[in-house]
């Protein structure tokens, strides 16, 4: 089968070809993958990944073999998955990192939910209740960013979406952000929680706004420069301010689930920017490092 797999010493560090088929192990599903999304790290980051490693991580696509364990969804399920390997034409993927898409929904955009969606959604879901609060979101003309928006707004957040430029602001007011700023320095006021994927100056800037007790979560690092903290701007009286990492996109099933739920629903919106043949990787790859997608890529597997 074809496969987009690393090459750390060649070319932008991945390239498509020809591959085994995965072995799906007893509790796992094999998929016939039909669309994939790009995320920011899988491309900026590709070189660092092992000679011959499978790359991707979102697919949707239809179940070619069950789990023998009997459970998970059925053969010919169209699915939504979040595992190693999907820039493929088939994915061996544990059925917990599974959930089966409802019937009468657009399949293709779906792919571009699984990890920025369910990022967004445990980070935000980790803090508590949103309702009143202040959440900011960084970087929020991207994939994360726009996920974050719309669920911290439809839970009651009162939402402030950071951009780099004005025209990247596109769109974001009607996904539920109350406030659109270019540039972190226009804040007024302090912030509550801090949804933060930029890093480099953004991220004492942000961590400046925070209220006490809020939470700042450090979710990426899009800018690849590094952060100086002011002397003693970690401590302060009062409630304790957080600074929480986050990388635990593990067992993403029943998240995927209520993902697909809140799109079906109407109150999630999948923020598609881009969209082609997974042939043109190289020219998705250049548009989402370059800024110039709102949103994510979504690629089909042809
Ligand atoms: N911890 C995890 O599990 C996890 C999960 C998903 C993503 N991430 C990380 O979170 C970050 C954001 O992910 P994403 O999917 O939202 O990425 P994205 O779609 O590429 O969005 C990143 C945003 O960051 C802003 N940015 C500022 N400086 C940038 C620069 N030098 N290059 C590129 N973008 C820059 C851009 O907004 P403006 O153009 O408006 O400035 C862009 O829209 C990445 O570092 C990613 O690796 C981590």
């Amino acid at each position: 089968m074809r496969a987009i797999i690393a090459t750390p010493d060649a070319g932008p560090g991945y390239r498509p070809d020809e591959v085994p088929d995965p072995v799906a192990g007893p509790s796992q599903v094999l998929i016939a993958v039909e669309h994939v999304s790009v995320n920011h790290g899988e491309v900026r980051y590709a070189r660092a990944f092992p000679a011959g490693t499978m790359l991707g991580h979102d697919a949707v696509g239809r179940v070619l073999r069950a789990a023998t364990t009997g459970t998970g969804p059925r053969v010919g399920a169209w699915v939504i998955a979040l595992g190693a390997g999907a820039w493929a034409h088939r994915m061996a993927v544990d059925v917990g990192a599974v959930a089966e898409i409802p019937g009468g929904m657009d399949v293709a955009e779906l792919a571009v939910l699984p990890t920025v969606g369910v990022t967004a959604l445990r980070a935000l879901r980790s803090t508590g209740p949103l309702r009143g609060r202040r959440v900011l979101v960084t970087g929020a003309s991207g994939g994360v960013g726009r996920i974050a928006v719309q669920l911290a707004s439809s839970q009651g957040a009162e939402v402030i979406a950071v951009v780099g430029s004005a025209s990247r602001a596109d769109g974001l007011a009607s996904l539920g952000a109350k406030e659109v700023v270019v540039g972190i320095d226009a804040i007024a006021g302090e912030v509550d929680v801090v949804v933060e994927t930029v890093g480099g100056v953004v991220l004492p800037a942000a961590w400046r706004l925070l209220s006490p007790g809020g939470v700042l979560h450090s979710i990426g690092w899009a800018s690849g420069e590094p952060a100086t903290f002011p002397v003693n701007s970690t401590f302060a009286p009062g409630a304790a301010r957080s600074l929480r990492s986050f990388g635990d996109v593990a067992s993403p099933g029943a998240d995927l689930a209520c993902l697909l739920g809140l799109v079906r629903d109407g109150a999630l919106r999948v923020p598609v920017g881009w969209r082609g043949s997974w042939r043109h990787l190289d020219e998705a790859a250049a548009a989402l490092l370059g800024r110039r997608v709102a949103g994510k890529v979504l690629l089909d597997v042809d």
